[in-house]
């Protein structure tokens, strides 16, 4: 998609160098980080300089090329492999990309392993971008029959990223909306501050902006009201992980959005590419939650007044805080998941007609 009517993704190889846009500088600043180690990229997805579940997946399977790059060394493979695993407990995709490059490799010669890996990671990547293109024209659907039947502009609410700086390309919860844009519906789009880290505000706003798609950022606790004075159409948020029985965990506040939505009568829909399936876990007690630093709470960061970064304390030193970062939707509050295979009922039933 396009930064200042440049078209860019997420991530990329390039001279045996991982390049990514610092998601952490976004929206002051335009960066673009090379990541050159295993290590590196551990430490992007751990302090989030790449985050969303696909695209955190996807830089998971450059992690394992560099690494081979570094020392071509089952041990070293092997704790590469779990450090990347461990960078980040939620996202189902972390673990799904690393799982499959190992499957990939195992067994391969030392002289063809690099060129394996290097392979699978790029498919990785281009099945991902192929994946969030086919759930924006099957999720356009949805916004195309509300458009008809409204005959005026419709308004969705979205909740932290998954848009393409989530993934490697057109997003997950956005795809629908720029397939949309593109066809000429009027669109206008509630953003989610998402607090702690603001992803609503300082990423999907920003991609938005960048399209040319009309958009508000509110705060968190505004969607109800909004849902009451009968200014949501529908909602669209991602997912972090999805079990089979359609429970969805995603980023912390995505539940109490669909209890409102639900209180509302408005359609809630979850867009995810079949990478955020877990079909292990039957019970979303055993999701592991991230929980991070409490200083991503305590402490805000943005420019001045006189264009200067700044970080400021925002809470008495002595408070305790808690920072989970996931929540779980469970699948009775779901309208629909809307995948690269098409839309599902949030259910066994659903998800097992279109993938099994
Ligand atoms: O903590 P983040 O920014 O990685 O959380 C991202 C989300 O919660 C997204 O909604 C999810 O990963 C889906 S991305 C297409």
């Amino acid at each position: 998609m396009r930064i200042n009517n440049k078209n860019f993704r997420t991530i990329w190889f390039e001279n045996n160098i991982v390049k990514i846009i610092d998601q952490t500088k976004l929206p002051h600043q335009f960066a673009i980080k090379e990541l050159k180690t295993v290590q590196d990229t551990v430490n992007a997805i751990k302090n989030m300089e790449v985050r969303g579940a696909p695209l955190i997946g996807a830089t998971a399977a450059y992690g394992l090329v560099l690494s081979i790059l570094e020392k071509n060394d089952l041990n070293y493979l092997k704790k590469s492999s779990e450090d990347l695993i461990s960078s980040r407990p939620t996202a189902i995709n972390l673990k799904w990309a690393v799982d499959r490059m190992i499957k990939k490799i195992s067994g391969i010669n030392d002289k063809d392993i690099f060129k394996k890996a290097l392979d699978e990671a790029k498919l990785i990547v281009e099945e991902d971008v192929n994946f969030c293109k086919k759930i924006g024209s099957n999720g356009l659907k949805i916004i195309e029959n509300i458009s008809n039947k409204k005959k005026d502009t419709v308004n969705i609410l979205t909740h932290c990223n998954a848009g393409w700086l989530a993934t490697i390309d057109w997003g997950t919860a956005t795809s629908p909306i720029y397939h949309a844009h593109k066809k000429g519906i009027k669109l206008h789009v509630w953003v989610d501050e998402t607090r702690p880290r603001n992803q609503g505000a300082n990423l999907t706003s920003y991609e938005l902006n960048e399209e040319g798609i009309p958009n508000t950022v509110i705060t968190d606790n505004a969607g109800g009201i909004l849902m009451q004075r009968g200014k949501v159409d529908m909602c669209i948020v991602g997912t972090d992980r999805t079990l089979s029985n359609g429970d969805v965990c995603n980023k912390i506040g995505t539940y109490l959005k669909a209890l409102a939505a639900k209180d509302n009568n408005i359609p809630f829909y979850v867009a995810l590419p079949s990478s955020t399936i877990d079909w292990k876990i039957k019970n979303h007690k055993q999701i592991p939650i991230e929980e991070r630093n409490s200083e991503e709470l305590s402490y805000v960061e943005g420019m001045d007044e006189k264009n200067n970064l700044r970080k400021v304390r925002i809470y008495p030193l002595k408070s305790k805080s808690l920072n989970l970062a996931f929540d779980v939707t469970p699948a009775k509050y779901v309208s629909g998941l809307i995948t690269e295979k098409g839309i599902c009922e949030a259910s066994n039933e659903g998800l097992s007609k279109l993938f099994k």
